[in-house]
């Protein structure tokens, strides 16, 4: 068991008041292997950008707590030894219990999210308060949502169905004032996974509504606002993903200028995870088709990593994030 402070990393605080005075969106990057890591870790240090490390309850199963943050600590050692002093923040994607916002306490991440949105108003209330008591006597800081978004949000490689309940603003002062939440994931048209939005009969793709934003924006001046779902889904790899032997029938991302447009905004923190996941299967897909004979993974780990590094890099763009660290 450590603190975070211990790993090197910071909470959100003060990257949230940065970004929402410079109107731009830290990026929150899932990652689900090595080299997906080190993408991130090589993105942010050329970008010099602020970051948040996702992690969710499934990482954690898969890896253990104890070398996860080992290895995010072998991230910050490597900003370090750059002579670079960029904020880096641990983050637990989606504890869906008060006990997994515990276990990841003990074991070094600076900031959870307690997922209550599934839940009537008041036990979502309830779970989130209990879990900023306890979170705010160890300085880690804590995203709620409000509003559901449809999707996978677990593992991510499922569809949404491209529906979501939009977050009513004429709740939001009340939830944060009486939870005490740090941040607040809300609703505003975005969705987990791979199909999104559906296009009008013109085939024109919805806006987000920016119009609820603004809503919130104004009841709650200041307060950092997150945005989930916000993977682009380019096409590219999942018509590779095709090529190669994948069967993926229909997709529809947000367009990436639309994010771009809530983060300058006011959104503080946008999460992506989906166009990592399909841009390095689509890789490893086609590098393992190209090469039968390969016996080891190193054949597709190390091209994943230069083509993560490239979409991180852009991402980072598209949220204004450069040399904000
Ligand atoms: P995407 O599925 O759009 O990448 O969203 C990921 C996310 O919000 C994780 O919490």
């Amino acid at each position: 068991m450590y603190h975070y402070t211990e790993l090197g990393e910071v909470n959100t605080k003060d990257m949230f008041r940065k970004a929402y005075e410079e109107g731009y969106a830290v990026p929150a990057l899932n990652f689900i292997s090595i080299e997906q890591f080190n993408a991130i870790i090589d993105a942010v240090i050329e970008k010099r950008s602020p970051v948040i490390l996702l992690a969710s309850p499934n990482l954690h199963r898969q890896l253990g707590y104890e070398i996860l943050a080992r290895i995010v600590q072998s991230g910050i050692d490597r900003i370090h030894g750059c002579g670079l002093d960029i904020p880096v923040s641990l983050h637990l994607d989606h504890g869906m219990t008060f006990q997994h916002c515990v276990d990841a306490v003990e074991f070094g991440f600076s900031s959870v999210m307690i997922d209550g949105s599934a839940l009537p108003f008041e036990e979502n209330v309830a779970l989130t308060k209990q879990t900023v008591e306890y979170a705010h006597r160890h300085q880690v800081t804590v995203e709620a949502e409000l509003g559901v978004l449809s999707g996978a949000e677990e593992s991510g490689d499922g569809e949404g169905n491209g529906e979501s309940l939009y977050t009513d603003p004429h709740q939001v002062e009340e939830f944060v004032k009486r939870t005490g939440c740090d941040s607040l994931a809300i609703s505003i048209g975005t969705c987990h996974g791979l199909v999104k939005i559906k296009p009008d009969p013109d085939g024109n793709l919805p806006e987000l509504r920016y119009d609820i934003l603004e809503n919130v924006m104004r009841r709650v001046p200041g307060f950092p606002i997150v945005l989930h779902g916000a993977s682009a889904i380019d096409p590219r790899f999942v018509d590779m993903i095709n090529a190669y032997g994948g069967r993926i029938e229909s997709v529809a991302g947000i367009p990436e200028e639309q994010i771009t447009k809530a983060a300058r905004m006011g959104v503080c923190k946008v999460n992506i995870a989906t166009d990592g996941w399909i841009s390095a299967l689509a890789n490893t897909r086609k590098i393992l088709a190209e090469n039968p004979q390969a016996i080891d993974s190193r054949i597709f780990t190390l091209k994943n990593r230069e083509l993560l590094k490239e979409i991180y890099l852009h991402k980072i763009d598209v949220l204004g994030s450069a040399e904000k660290a």
